[in-house]
């Protein structure tokens, strides 16, 4: 973690300002330490990466973020996500539109299928995911490429530990549909929303519940080891993103997939 964090990091609980404490530093990066809010609540910092869960989570993200955990080997063996990736990341960067001055947050970045493309395009940008396993490992790959301007957070997209306004674009692949529920994937837009400046661009893509998924797949489920997944309609994906951003495109150019251009109210 780099010291600059501290300037838009806010307590997931509560909000307000973080004080740091720092046990290892390596460079300019706080590799072991702690980070304490006005309620004297702590949370760690591991491997370089500040650890800021909130307390209370549902139970269904508990379990999935035990199976991220455990199955982070096998995510970037996926070979279905390698081949649509390059139809899905290339359509991601254009409707994104990236500058070289922006501060882009990646809710749900998991192993960093995407965020080494991402950060390229970018001055800064913020990493976030509930899987400290995936975030490890995301890690490993910016420190072996050299990308240097990335910062990881676990964090969970509901709560997420940052000031308003604090990002100027915002990109979230596949992971709302894992948000279980109506109302915690109401408080991830409205975090997603918040956290960005005013008419700034989010790129967000979820699950679609297409005329191969009516016939032969389920609406809502679990995935292996207590995933949760629930396939979107076009109607329920531009109402939910509606409540906060403005929908300009929605494509579901791949079978499996909406892929959304929103701009913040
Ligand atoms: C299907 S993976 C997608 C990862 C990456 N965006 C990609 O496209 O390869 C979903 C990721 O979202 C994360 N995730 C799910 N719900 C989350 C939440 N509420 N907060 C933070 N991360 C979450 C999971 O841990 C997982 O790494």
């Amino acid at each position: 973690m780099h010291r600059s964090l501290l300037s838009f990091l806010m307590a997931p609980e509560g909000g307000g300002t973080l004080t740091l404490t720092v046990s290892k530093q390596e460079g300019e990066e706080i590799l072991e330490g702690s980070l304490t809010d006005a309620a004297g609540r702590v949370y760690p910092i591991e491997d370089g990466i500040p650890r800021l869960l909130p307390t209370e989570l549902l139970e269904a993200q508990r379990s999935e973020i035990a199976a991220r955990d455990s199955q982070v080997g096998d995510y970037d063996r996926m070979a279905f996500l390698n081949l649509f990736g390059k139809i899905e990341i290339p359509l991601t960067l254009k409707l994104l539109g990236p500058r070289p001055d922006d501060r882009l947050l990646e809710g749900g970045c998991g192993t960093g299928r995407m965020s080494q493309t991402l950060a390229r395009g970018v001055k800064e940008m913020v990493a976030i995911d509930f899987s400290f396993e995936s975030l490890r490992v995301n890690r490993k790959k910016l420190l072996a490429a050299g990308v240097t301007n990335v910062h990881l957070v676990q964090a969970d997209l509901c709560h997420l530990p940052f000031a308003p306004g604090a990002f100027t674009r915002a990109v979230s692949c596949q992971v709302l549909e894992h948000v279980p529920g109506e109302e915690a994937r109401r408080g991830a837009v409205s975090e997603l929303s918040r956290v960005l400046r005013p008419s700034a661009t989010l790129v967000l893509s979820a699950y679609k519940h297409s005329l191969f998924t009516r016939m032969f797949g389920e609406k809502e489920g679990a995935h292996d080891g207590g995933i949760p997944f629930f396939r979107f309609t076009m109607r329920e994906l531009k109402d939910l993103l509606g409540t906060c951003f403005r929908v300009e495109r929605i494509t579901g150019i791949l079978v499996y997939l909406y892929i959304t251009q929103c701009k913040k109210h």
